[in-house]
């Protein structure tokens, strides 16, 4: 499957995306990373990687619509059957949505639908939760509100900083998921569906929940490539 990453920072999820598709964990290639600042850590990753890299600054585009449009037409070009959000900041206009519905998944660093929008480390330990985690979800015109696929959790220590509880969250939880979800989108497993996600062609009402300690293990993403118990 041809995959597009869409960033704008760091690009620690673009990482576990890279890597799983080199090990064949994803049956699909990126064909191109794409960001919104020039400045944006992920994209000399993917250099490293010898995948295209692109950034549409978003100051050449005044109008929020023209950049959506710029964006959408290299992704086109790129003949993307997936766009991955990646630490993507920036909300994306309904025609954009639309034009890419049920290929275009975000992962969000929360257990939505706690916590929608920015800063939700800080919120999580403010609130006092004893829990946080990550949702990968099919993208819609609602703000971190589409459709989630897979989530997993960690606890919330009682002496966490922001910096320590949104590390544990990227390394235990964002960098599984998100591969694992687009795993299953890449070999066809995951779809949208008129009334929801299906995996396996079981509609998921609630997202599939990962947990690194529960006795809820992901599968191998390819069987028989891990090693037995
Ligand atoms: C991640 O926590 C992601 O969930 C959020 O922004 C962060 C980006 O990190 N939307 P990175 O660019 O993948 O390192």
């Amino acid at each position: 499957m041809r995959l597009v990453v869409v960033i704008s920072g760091e690009g620690r999820n673009l990482q576990a995306l890279i890597d799983a598709c080199a090990a064949g964990q994803i049956a699909g290639r990126i064909e191109r990373v794409i960001a919104n600042r020039p400045d944006a850590p992920g994209l000399a990753r993917a250099a490293a990687a010898g995948i295209p890299g692109l950034c549409i600054a978003q100051q050449d585009y005044p109008e929020r619509v023209a950049f959506d449009r710029a964006l959408a037409a290299e992704i086109e070009a790129s003949r993307a059957q997936a766009v991955l959000l990646a630490g993507f900041m920036r909300i994306l206009s309904t025609e954009f949505v639309d034009q890419f519905q049920g290929r275009l998944l975000n992962i969000h660093p929360s257990l939505l639908p706690k916590h929608r929008g920015l800063h939700t480390h800080r919120r999580v330990l403010q609130a006092g939760d004893a829990e946080h985690g990550a949702t990968v979800h099919f993208v819609t015109p609602e703000l971190d509100g589409g459709p989630a696929v897979i989530c997993g959790a960690v606890a919330v220590h009682p002496r966490d900083t922001e910096v320590q509880l949104a590390e544990r969250v990227m390394t235990e939880v964002e960098q599984i998921i998100y591969p694992q979800a687009v795993a299953w989108f890449a070999s066809r497993r995951l779809v949208l569906g008129p009334r929801g996600p299906l995996l396996d062609g079981t509609l998921l009402d609630k997202p599939i929940r990962f947990t690194k300690s529960a006795e809820v293990r992901l599968e191998p993403l390819i069987p028989g490539s891990l090693p037995g118990p």
